[in-house]
């Protein structure tokens, strides 16, 4: 049958997957082929995050990145960056989050944040054409944008999103440029959209130079409405992609995976459930024109963070999580 990528060109979407490090990712031949054969783009699943490319302050260490994105060009993929900042200290590096600023702690957090930026958009150019450049800034139990070790310092989260997006403008003014997070269609993720409205609108009136945004898409599972047999909200959801791309942002599917939690447990509901997620929440989404780009967070079971990073399915069901279109052995499933 046609490739994802044959599929997706007809309809004008970029078809993607992250690519991790390791023996069941980027070491694995079969992996990085079926990646070619169904994708026009890649970007790094840590490889890019400023953990991996500055370890240590000043330190900048580009090896990892460099050997997926050497690959993709040679395999005539499409390469995107993810992600120049993510907000949560929790996700950044611990020397920046126990650094001392010093006397002038705003100097000094401006020159750590736009040294980082600075070069690593000036190390890969022109060669990613789009860049998640703000990750996660919203917090989805009150809506508020979070602070950070640079917020603080940096006249508070706004003026310093602004900071990020104007220095990435400066370096890579063709690239678009992309404010990535969580929300989805979910009843519990109410504040959590109203906030993502509130910051799109506030940078668009700042003038931020913000391209899109970035939906990861870890879909389901919506077990408040499902639990009761019914199905997300998308009602709702429906709302927030209209005001999304009535202030003229462009949307990048980013993260896509499928929870197989809340699902019987034998393998063949299991998938059939996923695939009827997927089919729920793309159907709507994919209805924009909007969208751009359509990335996988990794594209067979064994390579999707879900199955290492919680193993809820494990819990669940005593089977690893089944959370992405291809199996194990890399064959397709009913996602695909
Ligand atoms: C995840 C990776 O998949 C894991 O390997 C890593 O340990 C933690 O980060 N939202 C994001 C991604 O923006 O960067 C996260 O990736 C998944 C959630």
């Amino acid at each position: 049958g046609p490739t994802l990528k044959e599929v997706a060109g007809r309809k004008g979407l970029r078809v993607g997957n992250a690519m991790g490090g390791g023996p069941d990712r980027f070491e694995n031949p079969a992996y990085r082929a079926l990646t070619a054969r169904e994708c026009h783009a890649v970007v790094c699943e840590n490889a890019t995050k400023w953990t991996a490319l500055q370890p240590r302050p000043g330190v900048f260490d580009f090896k990892a990145a460099d050997a997926i994105f050497a690959w993709a060009r040679k395999e005539g993929l499409k390469r995107r960056g993810h992600t120049l900042v993510w907000q949560e200290d929790r996700w950044a590096p611990a020397w920046l989050v126990q650094y001392d600023f010093g006397a002038q702690p705003g100097r000094e957090a401006e020159r750590i944040l736009s040294d980082h930026i600075n070069t690593v958009t000036r190390h890969f150019g022109d060669d990613l054409y789009s860049w998640d450049v703000m990750n996660e800034a919203v917090d989805p139990a009150t809506g508020g944008l979070r602070d950070s070790v640079l917020t603080r310092k940096l006249g508070g989260p706004l003026a310093q999103i602004d900071m990020c997006f104007r220095l990435a403008k400066a370096n890579v003014p063709r690239a678009q440029l992309v404010y990535n997070d969580y929300m989805g269609p979910e009843v519990g993720a109410t504040k959590h959209r109203a906030g993502v409205l509130r910051l799109l609108e506030a940078l668009k009136a700042r003038g931020t130079p913000v391209d899109a945004l970035g939906m990861q898409s870890h879909v389901g599972p919506w077990s408040d409405l499902e639990a009761k047999g019914g199905k997300a909200p998308f009602r709702e959801w429906r709302k927030f992609l209209d005001e999304v791309t009535g202030m003229g942002y462009q949307i990048v599917i980013s993260e896509f995976d499928v929870s197989d939690r809340a699902l019987p447990a034998d393998v063949t509901s299991r998938d059939v459930g996923v695939a009827a997620r997927a089919k729920d929440y793309l159907d709507v989404t994919l209805s924009y024109r909007q969208v751009t780009d359509f990335f996988m967070w990794g594209m067979a079971d064994k390579a999707n963070w879900l199955r290492q990073q919680k193993n809820m399915a494990m819990r669940e069901h005593g089977m690893p999580s089944r959370t992405t279109a291809f199996d194990d052995d890399l064959s397709p499933k009913p996602l695909r």
